[in-house]
């Protein structure tokens, strides 16, 4: 009799302990899923723009990047696809509109064919081969930035800026992905002359 009751005792007790545990396990994965769910969605960058950039990058004082890259052959890719020279290679390749075919848009502007998700929906793809093309999506550190201005008010320190925040210096790989073979102009591409053509440092560097 006692033994009996102590093992239906013993029982409870045992599927009492397992309920707890499958909870907890339930909980814990919930709570890693969740936990996933927000890294990635923080982690999401978006392309922004180079209007989103000039804010920031257009005074004297930053290096006026945007001045800059607003000179750029770049910033005139997609216009360029409109020009006589434009129309002729496409015609050759049976395209009736440059400014509307995948064949020329993979490289005259930035982020085609990317995820819509990742795109602001006020991207100007007029714009050409924007900031982005070369230092990754902005998102990121625009958030970041904004967040550093407070803290160098509060502090007098800015916000370090780290890695992730975009690409920084372009490499090579970032640039090839447009100047290679696949170009129906293409003539070569000579790394360090055509990096050093298009860096825009700031004046005191
Ligand atoms: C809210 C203002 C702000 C905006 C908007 C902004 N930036 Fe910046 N950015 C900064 C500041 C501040 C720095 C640090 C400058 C320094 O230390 O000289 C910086 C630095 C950089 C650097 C150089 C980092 C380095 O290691 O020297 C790059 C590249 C850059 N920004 C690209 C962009 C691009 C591309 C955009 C648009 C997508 C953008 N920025 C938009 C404020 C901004
Ligand atoms: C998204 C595609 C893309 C990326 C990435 C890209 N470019 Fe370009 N680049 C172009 C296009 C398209 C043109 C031609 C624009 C025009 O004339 O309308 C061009 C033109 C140029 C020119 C002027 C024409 C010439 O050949 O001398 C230079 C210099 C240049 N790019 C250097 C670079 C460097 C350096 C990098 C990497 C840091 C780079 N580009 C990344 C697409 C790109
Ligand atoms: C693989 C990327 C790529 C593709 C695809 C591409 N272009 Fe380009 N395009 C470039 C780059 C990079 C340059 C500048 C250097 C060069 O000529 O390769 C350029 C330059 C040009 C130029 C010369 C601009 C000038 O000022 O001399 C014209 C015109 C042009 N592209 C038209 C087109 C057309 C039309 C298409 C589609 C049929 C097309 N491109 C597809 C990357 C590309
Ligand atoms: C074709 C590629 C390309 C494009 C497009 C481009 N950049 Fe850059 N950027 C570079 C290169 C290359 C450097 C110089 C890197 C070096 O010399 O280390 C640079 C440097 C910078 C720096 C650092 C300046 C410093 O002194 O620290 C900033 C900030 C910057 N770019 C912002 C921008 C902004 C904003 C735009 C758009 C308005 C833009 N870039 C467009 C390639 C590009």
């Amino acid at each position: 009799m006692d033994v009996k009751m102590s093992l239906t005792h013993c029982n409870k007790f045992i599927r009492g302990f397992m309920m707890k545990i499958k909870l907890r396990n339930i909980l814990m994965i919930a709570l890693t899923m969740s936990s996933l769910i927000l890294m990635g969605y923080g982690e999401e960058f978006t392309y922004v723009g180079a209007k989103k950039c000039k804010k920031c990058h257009i005074s004297k004082k930053m290096g006026a990047q945007y001045k800059v890259w607003a000179k750029m052959a770049h910033a005139k890719a997609f216009d360029t696809l409109a020009s006589d020279e434009s129309k002729k290679i496409a015609a050759a390749k049976g395209i009736s509109d440059p400014q509307k075919s995948e064949s020329c848009l993979k490289c005259h502007i930035t982020g085609h064919g990317l995820d819509k998700k990742i795109i602001d929906s006020k991207f100007d793809i007029t714009l050409g081969v924007q900031c982005e093309s070369c230092h990754g999506p902005g998102s990121k550190h625009i958030i970041v930035r904004g967040k550093s201005k407070d803290q160098k008010k509060a502090t007098g320190k800015p916000l370090p800026i780290t890695k992730d925040e975009f690409k920084f210096p372009p490499s090579k790989e970032v640039c090839i992905k447009c100047h290679n073979s696949d170009s129906p102009t293409f003539k070569g591409f000579d790394f360090v002359k055509k990096f050093k053509e298009v860096s825009h440092l700031k004046p005191s560097k």
